[in-house]
């Protein structure tokens, strides 16, 4: 569900045309609605309830801007954070450290420290000599850290490669043949407390079934693990869901279908449940608005030059991403198009040969679906200044991330002193 819709003609954010804020803020510009994000967490929260007490925390990576993560917090959502910064992101919005776990393949001593201090619910740990880093880093602080280990179950989650994770040779986890050599060797360490047990094997899964296999490796291992003497009562599933991107694709399964299949796989493990969704939540409350530069003639097609590049969403070029593409004013008419950014790269391309609407220099046009995995992906290839952010509830509106100006980017930089000398 999305709060992107015509009115008279027009395409709204909610309750605000989507031109007023092109006008006040210019383009290329995100917009966020308050409304769907409350609602997905919602959604996502009641399709997870019958697993007990669980704790949803939201993937931070899919998008970071302080006012997305201000709304999940009122929703009660916990946070998934695979950084130092993330961690002061989420702290900083007010999402309280007891539902903060933090994954990621390459935690530092500093990081780990941070996360101890803040006093977080849960490590999640991705190999041995990662756990021997936290329990040294925990006795010498003299506390004890509550850790898990992120298990590799080595299914294909049937997903791009890129955001595949859950195969034997992807970087994440510990195999899962390891893992009972790995809780026997970390429960021997001081500063740890090896409470849980971790898995995520992918993004924008449209099958529910390589999930299933996953937590069926997890719930076998809970059982040796136990047998073993270890004191299990955490499972993290991770996140994963997909959401529609492409209107003519089947829909990815639902959050209530994958709570179902979620509690029929965990019936019985006797575990408090953590979920790490990022894209399910704000995927679809997020619109990246961008208006037309000029219609160029093709061979094939013409092409659209949109002011939005690859550097603004970067997902069409690294993923063969789909973004819906729709006119904000669309008069009905149709036409096969490439969109294309100014961006000096064939790779700025966001749609080839596509079926889209008639638009022409100065109107505005909206790539959909741009709330993950977005703005958060952003850079400034082409000294093109990072995007505003505009976040909507309702009839009213706010910027949540000024336009970055280019004398920020001029500024970042210094010119060494012995250029300076040599130029005077
Ligand atoms: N938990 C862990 C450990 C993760 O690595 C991820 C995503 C998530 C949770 C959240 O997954 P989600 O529910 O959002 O699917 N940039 C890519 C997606 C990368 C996902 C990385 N990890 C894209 O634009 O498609």
């Amino acid at each position: 569900m999305r709060h992107f819709d015509l009115r008279g003609g027009v395409m709204h954010a909610e309750d605000v045309p989507i031109p007023d804020i092109a006008a006040a803020v210019g383009t290329p510009v995100y917009i966020y609605s308050t409304a769907t994000i409350a609602r997905h967490a919602r959604v996502f929260r009641e399709a997870v309830a019958a697993t007990g007490d669980p704790l949803v925390a939201y993937a931070v990576k899919a998008n970071p801007n302080q006012a997305v993560l201000a709304a999940v917090a009122r929703a009660g959502l916990g946070a998934d954070v695979v950084s130092g910064g993330e961690l002061a992101r989420a702290r900083a919005a007010g999402i309280p450290a007891d539902r903060i776990v933090f994954s990621g393949v390459g935690k530092t001593e500093a990081e780990m420290a941070f996360a101890l201090d803040a006093g977080i619910y849960q490590f999640n740990l991705e190999s041995l000599p990662e756990a021997e880093m936290l329990s040294a880093v925990a006795a010498r602080m003299g506390v004890t850290a509550p850790a898990a280990f992120r298990v590799n179950p080595d299914v294909d989650a049937g997903t791009h490669a890129k955001i595949s994770t859950g195969k034997s040779e992807n970087k994440f986890g510990i195999p899962h043949r390891d893992a009972l050599g790995a809780y026997a060797r970390a429960a021997a360490l001081p500063g740890l407390a090896m409470h849980g047990i971790a898995v995520h094997i992918g993004s924008q899964l449209t099958d529910l079934a390589p999930l299933e296999r996953a937590f069926e490796t997890v719930g076998a291992l809970i059982a040796e693990l136990r047998r073993a003497g270890h004191d299990i009562r955490i499972a993290d599933l991770g996140g994963g869901l997909g959401v529609p991107y492409d209107p003519d694709q089947p829909l990815p399964p639902s959050p209530e279908a994958y709570g179902v299949m979620v509690a029929r796989v965990t019936r019985g493990w006797n575990v408090r449940l953590v979920f790490e969704p990022g894209r399910m939540i704000v995927g679809n409350a997020g619109a990246l608005v961008t208006r037309v530069i000029r219609v160029k003639e093709g061979v094939e097609a013409p092409f659209v030059i949109v002011d939005a590049g690859m550097n603004d969403l970067m997902r069409p070029s690294l993923y063969d991403a789909w973004h819906d593409i729709v006119a904000v004013r669309p008069s009905g008419a149709k036409v096969t198009a490439n969109v294309v950014g100014p961006v000096c790269e064939t790779g700025d391309t966001f749609a080839t040969l596509r079926r889209i609407d008639q638009v022409a220099a100065g109107d505005l046009v909206a790539f959909m679906t741009a709330g993950a995995y977005a703005a958060t992906m952003a850079g400034t290839y082409n000294s093109r200044p990072l995007t505003a952010e505009v976040m909507v509830s309702g009839d009213r509106w706010a910027v949540v991330r000024d336009r970055q100006p280019i004398e920020a980017l001029i500024a970042a930089d210094s010119v060494p002193h012995w250029l300076d000398e040599e130029n005077a």
